[in-house]
């Protein structure tokens, strides 16, 4: 990287002023920016005054820190970072930047430098004979991927080589229109002469969406149902299904489908008993006499035997007549989640009701409990 200083005096001019368009848009820049935060234009501002003078001069820094009330030092700290601002004159129809970094040198940059030398001038920053061209080497300016590349000005050229850039140059000097971006058979970046990777044609893929038969999407009430995902291209070709229009009828029938959807039939008969139970006492009216060991019965303790106790069960018999209802309300009751069907205590209880324990041998092959 080299030293970068402003010119020498005898070199710089004595003022500095953009012209009228110039001023115009100056004032349209500042003003874009937040008040307090009219700093921020400088770089427009400085790449404007070079784009109208060829280079960034000392007069011209004062003017733009006056404009946007920095001290100069501010302003020429910027003007003297970026490699895009040229503080000493450069030719005038073009100042070549040769990429020399790491990826642009191990791709042919100094062959590059060595056409800008034979053809500008053995210095860099110095013009050739009649002042239209210059050249200099710079850092990295971001297109590695096609290195070996030049800037000039705003555009780049990429993918050269020597001969290019030698044809390049004679263009420039000729005020020719010089082809920007990559000089070889390549897309940007793209691979060279075409894509390698991911050539397959995708097969266009259609994604039919189900019709759902009328009766199921008039009771219906999950979005996921109604909604299907589908891609938009589907959506745009599904056929629209109609409207069905909410009825009374047609409502109401849709409420009880969804909640029917929601509860198993289990709890659909709970929800029937909750409703007409008081759930804090006991469900049925002890039988007068003695109680039945329930605790016989599998899967009962003497917790659980307390429990049934105190809903009024204490005997075989009420167990063995235990309706559908009356099994979901007691799991309610005593949160047996199910246990009452998965030990059949409806069969346990029979047998012993029957035949006590030699019945119940004889029935399931075990002694009770
Ligand atoms: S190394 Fe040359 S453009 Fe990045």
């Amino acid at each position: 990287m080299s030293v970068r200083r402003l010119a020498e005096d005898n070199v710089q001019p004595e003022g500095f002023a953009f012209n009228a368009d110039n001023k115009k848009w100056a004032k349209a820049t500042i003003a874009k920016y937040p008040k307090g935060r009219q700093q921020s234009a400088v770089i427009p501002l400085l790449m404007r005054a070079q784009e109208q003078d060829g280079w960034v001069t000392k007069r011209c820094i004062e003017h733009v820190a006056d404009m946007l009330e920095m001290p100069y030092i501010r302003v020429l700290e910027v003007a003297t970072f970026y490699t895009q601002f040229q503080l000493k004159p450069v030719g005038t129809k073009a100042h070549i930047q040769v990429c020399g970094t790491t990826p642009c040198m191990l791709r042919g940059s100094e062959e590059l430098i060595k056409v800008c030398k034979n053809k500008i001038n053995d210095k860099p920053f110095e013009t050739n004979a009649s002042g239209t061209l210059s050249w200099e080497e710079v850092e990295c300016l971001g297109a590695c991927v096609n290195a070996p590349m030049v800037m000039v000005l705003k555009d780049t050229y990429e993918d050269l080589t020597a001969e290019r850039l030698e044809e390049i140059i004679d263009e420039f000097e000729a005020g020719k229109d010089v082809k920007v971006g990559t000089q070889i058979d390549r897309q940007f970046s793209a691979p060279e002469g075409g894509a390698v990777t991911l050539t397959e044609v995708p097969e266009r893929k259609v994604t039919k969406v189900a019709k759902a038969p009328a009766k199921k999407a008039a009771t219906t009430t999950s979005k996921a149902a109604a909604k299907p995902k589908a891609t938009p291209q589907a959506k745009a070709e599904a056929p629209k299904a109609p409207v069905k229009k909410p009825t009374a009828k047609n409502t109401s029938a849709k409420k009880s489908a969804a909640s029917a959807a929601k509860t198993t039939p289990a709890k659909a008969v709970l929800k029937t008993a909750k409703a007409s139970a008081d759930k804090s006492g006991p469900m049925f009216e002890a039988p007068v006499g003695e109680k039945d060991d329930l605790k016989l019965i599998s899967g009962v303790g003497p917790v659980l035997e307390k429990k049934l106790n105190d809903l009024g069960i204490t005997t075989f018999a009420q167990v063995a007549k235990f309706t559908k209802k009356q099994i979901a309300e007691v799991d309610d009751r005593l949160s047996f989640k199910g246990r009452i069907e998965r030990d059949d205590w409806k069969a346990q209880a029979r047998a012993l009701a029957k035949g006590g324990a030699e019945e119940y041998r004889k029935v399931f092959g075990k002694d009770p409990r």
